[in-house]
């Protein structure tokens, strides 16, 4: 049996009072390519952030490649207390990249600059090493005459293309997209939604929570359709886009396609 590149399983995640992961279990094996659908609020964006640890999960258990993430410091009955090392958690981070709706570049850094911070920060890479590999990542997503620009000489897509090259840069053996073609014009996301297939095509592992139902269905090789901090539906794209068993995912897929050709 191969080993999941990453699992969760009892995750929750509460802010004070208002619990937003009830629960969730999730297996991942490596070449998968998940899409996370769901409506606003319901909890896709903290699950992202939660697997790669920009939030501490309230209870549960992450694993990647097999291996527990944190430390179990006590066991009580309301649950295991659970300690996380930073240094852990940023060798997590490096492993598992993200891609925002936001794309967060440095405003002040050239787009070069910006896929090499990390790079020397972060992996203590030597610059003139660090240099080839951004150059090489821009040329992937098809920015190579880019290099010395600055973010705000770009288009939303070009940005977010620099910062897909900035994630992958780091070499992740996971990628996390979070609504990535969401705050871009319509006709900026084609090329977006073209270099993520790209890396589709490359089997990489990668989660997407995306509102491009369309997109999902070619994309996706499981579709997990999140309600109210609950992974309502699973299965295959065929299933939860064409035959969903849930009135709630069924609801969900009409409203969302209603006004789609
Ligand atoms: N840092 C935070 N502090 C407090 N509440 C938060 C925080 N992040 C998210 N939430 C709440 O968690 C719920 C789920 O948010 P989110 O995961 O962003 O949903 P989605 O991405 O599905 O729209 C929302 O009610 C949101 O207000
Ligand atoms: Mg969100």
């Amino acid at each position: 049996m191969q080993t999941p590149i990453l699992r969760c399983s009892g995750l929750r995640k509460s802010f004070g009072a208002h619990e937003v992961l009830k629960g969730i279990d999730l297996t991942v094996m490596k070449g998968e390519r998940i899409a996370i659908i769901g409506g606003s609020g319901s909890g896709k964006s903290t699950m992202l952030r939660c697997l790669n640890f920009m939030e501490i999960p309230t209870a549960g258990q992450i694993e990647l490649d097999g291996k527990r993430i944190g430390r179990v410091v006590a066991t009580t009955a309301q649950g295991e207390k659970v300690n996380y090392p930073e240094r852990e958690l940023c060798d997590v981070r490096r492993r598992i990249g993200m891609v925002f709706q936001q794309f967060n570049l440095f405003p002040h850094m050239t787009v070069l600059q910006n896929v090499m911070e990390g790079l020397i920060t972060v992996s203590r890479m030597e610059k003139g090493a660090a240099r080839a590999r951004a150059v090489a990542e821009l040329r992937e997503v098809s920015l190579g005459d880019k290099n010395d620009a600055f973010p705000s000489q770009l288009s939303g897509g070009q940005q977010q293309r620099v910062a897909i090259a900035r994630a992958l840069a780091m070499q992740p053996e996971i990628m996390l997209f979070d609504e990535p073609t969401s705050s871009l014009d319509p006709e900026l996301v084609g090329e977006v939604l073209r270099t993520i297939n790209g890396l589709a095509k490359e089997g990489r592992t990668m989660l997407l929570v995306t509102h491009e139902l369309g997109f999902a269905y070619h994309f996706a090789t499981r579709v997990l359709y999140l309600s109210d901090g609950n992974i309502h539906e699973e299965g295959t794209p065929e299933q939860i886009f064409k035959n969903p068993r849930n009135e709630k995912t069924r609801a969900f897929i009409a409203r969302s396609s209603e006004f789609s050709l």
